[in-house]
């Protein structure tokens, strides 16, 4: 098979299968930031991209899509279940996103997990040239970079974490969480969304492996010095600003608003159907400030998208009915001819649509209760307008660059009702400043200028064992 000097591996590739109706496979690129990231990355070089299908069965032959040479890697029913529900998203996921509902462990899953890495490192090594960069993605994959050095020690490894990296005292649970600590420690470097993750990670190894950590860089076992730092992923600013301030956007924000009865006040949410993303405190508070009468469900409406998200998992389907259940209550207290106080749409929506809606609202309420980063909170300040107001909670990454949004802990229903009120009621002029500001500050790190800092601190990573430095 051909060889490439840049390699990425996901669990999922940067396309999606879709069966026409003569039987016909098509494939097309996914929605999403991690995509478009990488595209820019991709461009003008050789590259290839390892990752599942997204469905169980035999996986197709590589494939060339978009000048990328494609990799499907094969998941049965079984490693559906056990890698990719089981651990990837039943172990780590809440683990990792402070057990906002607890994680599960299985012994089983853990080994299927292993397995599975071990086909990525395979099909890596297979496609990566001598000496290529490698550049992995996310806590799917955390066992990678150490099983891909053991058969090719002349890459290049870099890995970026997409979700946050939980402290210590959380991550000790993890049955064999030393393993998956000496995975990651194959890597050069290895990037994380923000300062406290990577902190939480070098604190991990040396309270768990009783690694040497000095300044950004923990010293493997086997001696390799390698760097541990926070690279911010972003979103592509200045493609999304043109979509969001084309006519024929802000025409449709204006016929959204419209549609639903030109309310005083629109409050969007935008998500994952995923119990990280705070929908429940949310649709709490949202019903209280109805029910107190701080908001008029006349003239108030909330509108929630939630993408479906990993729906045969038990906690993902409990949290579905949780917020039907609250999105029902909320209308039937509230409703009336014409008016529908929540309008919960469980789907997803174009980019072209999704700008407008976000051009639409006056106030975005992302208040996850632990997330990476949330590059929704990135996309609304790019396409909002000026007066428009974002409500951002400080267990978001984001929150970290948009000090200038109405921060809040969504744990405290109360303070929530404050600060949604609070953006409501800010003189426009205030809305202005912070919207101007946190507009800059998205500026300044767009996801091109990610990808470069984090490959730029993959090729300066530092390569010699610790004794020789
Ligand atoms: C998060 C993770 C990604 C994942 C995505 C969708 O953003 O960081 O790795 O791909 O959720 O979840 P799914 O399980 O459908 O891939």
């Amino acid at each position: 098979s051909p060889t490439f000097d840049l390699v990425i591996a996901a669990n999922r590739l940067p396309v999606d299968k879709e069966v026409a109706e003569d039987g016909s496979i098509e494939w097309h690129r996914s929605p999403g930031g991690l995509v478009t990231a990488m595209e820019s990355v991709m461009r003008g070089r050789e590259a290839a991209w390892i990752g599942w299908s997204g469905d169980a069965g035999d996986p197709p032959e590589p494939f060339e899509e978009n000048g990328m040479y494609l990799v499907p890697i094969g998941l049965s029913e079984d490693e559906v279940t056990n890698y990719y529900e089981g651990y990837s998203n039943d172990t780590l996921w809440p683990l990792y996103h402070d057990v906002i509902v607890p994680a599960t462990f299985r012994r089983r899953w853990r080994s299927s997990y292993e397995r599975l890495n071990q086909r990525f490192a395979d099909a890596v090594s297979e496609v990566a040239a001598p000496g290529a960069t490698v550049w992995l993605h996310d806590y799917q994959l955390q066992r990678v970079p150490s099983l891909l050095r053991a058969i090719r020690p002349d890459l290049r490894i870099g890995w970026f974490n997409h979700i946050p990296f939980p402290p210590v005292e959380i991550f000790m649970q993890l049955p064999g969480r030393e393993t998956l600590l000496e995975g990651l420690l194959g890597a050069d470097f290895l990037g994380f969304q923000v300062r406290a993750d990577a902190a939480n990670f070098r604190e991990a190894c040396r309270r768990l492996l009783r690694a040497p950590v000095k300044g950004d860089v923990v010293t493997a076992p086997d001696g390799r010095r390698v760097r541990a730092a926070a690279v911010p992923i972003s979103i592509d600013v200045e493609e999304l600003r043109e979509l969001a301030t084309s006519p024929e956007t802000l025409q449709r924000a204006k016929e959204i608003r419209a549609e639903m009865g030109d309310p005083e006040v629109l409050l969007l949410g935008v998500d994952r159907l995923d119990y990280t993303k705070g929908i429940r405190h949310r649709l709490k508070a949202y019903g209280e400030l109805l029910a107190d009468g701080r908001l008029d469900p006349r003239k108030t409406r909330l509108v929630q998208i939630a993408t479906p998200s990993r729906e045969r998992l038990q906690a993902y389907r409990v949290l579905r009915g949780q917020i039907e259940q609250a999105v029902g209550r909320i209308n039937g207290d509230h409703a009336d001819f014409g008016d529908t106080p929540v309008v919960y749409m469980r789907r997803s929506f174009p980019k072209e649509e999704m700008a407008a809606i976000y051009a639409a609202a006056d106030v975005a309420l992302v208040t996850p209760l632990r997330d990476g980063m949330n590059l929704v909170a990135k996309e609304f300040v790019t396409c909002a307008r000026d007066d428009a107001a974002l409500v951002l909670s400080e267990f978001a990454g984001a929150a970290g660059e948009l000090k200038r949004a109405y921060l809040c802990n969504p744990h405290d229903v109360d303070r929530l009702k404050q600060t949604i009120t609070a953006a409501i009621d800010a003189p426009a002029d205030e809305r202005r400043k912070r919207m101007r500001s946190m507009r800059r500050a998205v500026l300044a790190n767009d996801v091109h200028h990610w990808a470069e800092a984090f490959l730029a601190s993959l090729q300066a990573a530092p390569e010699l064992p610790a004794e020789e430095s």
